[in-house]
């Protein structure tokens, strides 16, 4: 049993969660999951969820930035609720609905550039990227797509494949979808050549894009597209220099590339506009949405240029579900909450007020290195004095003190030393103070010794 003995290591009541986690770890393959501590959730609302036990939390983490709306919106509940009542779905592959029709036209109307455009639509974050890729390369003929290391992008066949966070050796043993290319993401703090990013922005850039170059001299040209996320999100919240995305479009234009702005986890306000990219002013040719666009239902969707998207032959996005009509409806409700609750402002106002309260905190605690954030996405480096040497282990122990005072809060990045801040956008002042000071107890607590070094081996993560 994975939480063996973990009792013997925290006061919490946490009986029932134990239980669960042991028919779950008993019956679910292994390789589906990060897990942390053992937290079964049984009741969410807003910014709050409560677990097995019964033991309440601050939400920082909205299910991997799903719940921008909040966590059990009730405008969802009615979307699906009424959607249900006259049907659940009939499948679009034969017939007509007006739910994923209306959400497309939408979508065509939220995305930036102001072209024709077409939508398919998908349940998960990863076939959303499988269908990008699928139109770049048939619109273009050609077969290779360019992504960055660091990056995630799903786990079916083709977003594992164009996923740079994961060692391609450890890809191996499914043999990965052929014709990724990788180069390296604009990481202003830890990049391949040595450059401080944050003081020479502009060779950063330069760097960074002489090495597209070079990736599609080998390629023979034969390149469909390129995928980024604006900001790489599980990479820790990596955000590009500015000028980047915008000579990054340039690039594409000149070589007749598709730039694809995966926006699964930036999307839906989560950086304090619409979409990550339009903190860059670029228009991609296809943007990928997913996770926060259902308000907790699932569904994702492709947004492309009309002629891109209409390139692909039929069935080849096809698939029974897409578009369920009761996400369709999630999916509606969760745009209008984002319009009508202003949660892109929301986000910027919350993610400032965070920001200076975590700049406050690295004066006092060394340990905090480079903090960066867009809206409520953000990153904290935990490192062990040094500024830059990452302490995964010190970023585990405070998210498990963190857990015990009552905040889900969990790390990411290349190192996995990073706290992983990304609560729902609408979430109210009280509970953000709250969490600060949980954080900050925590750090203190890490400090002087108090979280036994033992928890660390119960914490998979990144
Ligand atoms: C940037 C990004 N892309 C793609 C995905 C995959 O989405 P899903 O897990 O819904 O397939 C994720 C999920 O974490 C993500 O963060």
């Amino acid at each position: 049993m994975k939480f063996h003995g973990i009792e013997s290591h925290t006061s919490k009541s946490i009986v029932r969660n134990l239980e669960v986690a042991e028919l779950d770890e008993k019956w679910i393959a292994r390789g589906a999951t990060l897990k942390y501590y053992p937290l079964a959730i049984r009741k969410t609302k807003g910014s709050l969820l409560w677990d097995e036990d019964g033991n309440e939390y601050i939400d920082f983490l909205s299910s991997a930035a799903v719940y921008n709306i909040g966590n059990c919106h009730p405008r969802i509940r009615e979307a699906v609720r009424a959607q249900l009542e006259s049907n659940f779905n009939y499948t679009s592959a034969y017939f007509y609905q007006e739910k994923p029709a209306r959400l497309a036209e939408k979508l065509a109307e939220i995305t930036p550039g102001n072209f024709p455009k077409l939508v398919t639509l998908g349940f998960s974050g990863s076939d959303a990227n499988d269908s990008a890729i699928k139109a770049a390369r048939a619109y273009t003929g050609k077969k290779h797509i360019i992504s960055f290391r660091g990056s995630y992008h799903g786990t079916t066949y083709g977003s594992l494949a164009l996923t740079g966070i994961i060692d391609e050796g450890n890809k191996k043993c499914i043999f990965p979808l052929e014709g990724v290319t990788f180069v390296d993401f604009p990481d202003p703090l830890r990049n391949p050549w040595g450059i401080n990013g944050y003081l020479e922005p502009g060779k950063l850039v330069e760097r960074s894009l002489s090495q597209i170059h070079h990736a599609l001299t080998a390629l023979k040209g034969d390149v469909a597209g390129i995928i980024v996320e604006p900001i790489q999100g599980d990479s820790g919240a990596i955000i590009p220099p500015a000028g980047y995305m915008t000579k990054l479009k340039d690039l594409c234009t000149r070589y007749g590339l598709i730039l694809i702005a995966e926006e699964i986890q930036t999307g839906m306000g989560r950086t304090g506009k619409w979409w990550g990219i339009e903190n860059f002013d670029v228009e991609p040719d296809i943007l990928v949405t997913g996770k926060a666009l259902g308000g907790g239902m699932p569904i994702s969707a492709v947004v492309g240029r009309k002629e891109i998207m209409a390139s692909v032959p039929s069935p080849f996005f096809g698939f029974t579900h897409m578009g369920h009509a009761a996400n369709s409806a999630a999916a509606l409700a969760a745009i209008e909450v984002t319009e009508e609750e202003e949660l892109c402002r929301k986000a910027i106002e919350t993610g400032g007020y965070i920001a200076e309260n975590f700049a406050a905190m690295a004066r006092r605690y060394e340990i905090l290195g480079d903090i960066r954030h867009r809206g409520l996405l953000f990153g904290v480096e935990v490192t062990d004095g040094g500024a830059e040497t990452p302490d995964r282990d010190g970023a585990l122990k405070i998210c498990w003190r963190a857990w015990e005072k009552g905040l889900v809060m969990i790390t990411f990045g290349k190192m996995g030393n990073v706290l992983r801040i990304a609560p729902p956008l609408n979430i109210e002042k009280a509970l953000v103070d709250r969490a600060i000071e949980i954080i900050e107890e925590s750090i203190k607590d890490f400090l002087e010794g108090r979280i036994p070094d033992e928890v660390v081996k119960y914490l998979q993560g990144w």
